[in-house]
């Protein structure tokens, strides 16, 4: 069964022809990474930008081809990249048909986006987040009434070219704004604070500024590639009486713990509370 549905979802991107809506940074980064990683081929896209320069520099990086506007586009799957503001005109923009959206826009949820396609278009709605841009994204998407498994498979196959792609309830998608969307910006400031802490104890700033993100790289693919729980690789590198734990001790005196998930809490909320602005 799970090799049956691995070999269908190869089929749906071997066939399938992608239409990008809006080719700025977030089209690009798709669809660069699943030329990158063989999930389509340049000739299976064509993609069309309100903004010309976006659209020549999208033509550039990828070999696609670039439409007039999305009524010129040769696609079965449409690649839903602009604005969230702008999603309404794209959408009402689309002909009607046997077609399924596939939607980056952040907020806007698979019901708004079904009472906007035309009749017989499915969708799926995903949050991605901005490491994609450099093919290192945590993603989660989540599928309309309407859509299938081959449209989730879709949605699986152009995210997970560009990092992890996870199928998830709608009613979590705020959980998950809280943690991946908005996650790169807490380990920013956890990336810079640690920077400054080797600044204290006498590293040069550019070096430890390099140290400092190489070792949040460094443990989370340890997390990732060990499968061990982050508690016992914690375990690990904390030897009795040893530097880790003194300063794992400070970081348990201050709050350090509680403060991530308090943050991710907070974002979390607060994307519920916008989404029902
Ligand atoms: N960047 C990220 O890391 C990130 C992370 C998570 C989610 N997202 C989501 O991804 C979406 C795209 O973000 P982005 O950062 O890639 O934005 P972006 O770089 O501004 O690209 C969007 C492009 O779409 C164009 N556009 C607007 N309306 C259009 C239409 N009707 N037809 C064709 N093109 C149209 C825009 O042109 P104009 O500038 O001329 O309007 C712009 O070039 C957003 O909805 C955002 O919520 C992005």
């Amino acid at each position: 069964m799970a090799l049956a549905r691995r070999g269908a979802a190869t089929l749906v991107c071997r066939d399938m022809k992608l239409g990008v809506i809006g080719c700025g940074k977030m089209g690009s980064a798709l669809v660069e990474g699943a030329i990158r990683a063989g999930v389509i081929t340049a000739s299976q896209v064509s993609g069309c930008d309100s903004h010309p320069a976006a659209a020549a520099a999208f033509a550039a990086a990828t070999g696609a081809r670039i439409a007039d506007g999305i009524a010129g586009l040769d696609a079965d799957t449409y690649l839903l990249c602009t604005k969230p503001h702008h999603a309404a005109a794209a959408l009402a923009a689309l002909p009607a048909g046997d077609a399924r959206v596939i939607s980056v826009a952040a907020g806007l949820t698979t019901g708004w986006l079904e009472a906007r396609v035309p009749a017989g278009v499915r969708v799926v709605r995903c949050m991605p987040n901005t490491p994609a841009l450099v093919g290192k994204g945590a993603a989660a998407y989540c599928r309309g009434a309407g859509a299938s498994d081959a449209d989730a498979d879709a949605a699986r196959l152009l995210l997970g070219a560009v990092g992890l792609a996870v199928e998830l309830p709608e009613s979590l998608m705020d959980a998950v704004t809280g943690l991946s969307g908005s996650g790169p910006a807490f380990v920013y400031i956890m990336i810079e604070a640690m920077a400054d802490g080797g600044v204290r104890a006498g590293l040069p700033r550019a070096e430890s500024l390099k140290l400092a993100a190489q070792t949040v790289l460094g443990a989370a693919a340890m997390v990732l590639e060990t499968g061990l729980h982050p508690a016992a690789l914690k375990d690990m590198v904390a030897s009795p009486g040893g530097t880790t734990i003194a300063g794992l001790a400070e970081l348990e005196q201050r709050g350090m713990r509680s403060s991530f998930i308090e943050a991710v809490h907070a974002a979390a909320r607060r994307s519920a509370e916008l989404g029902a602005s």
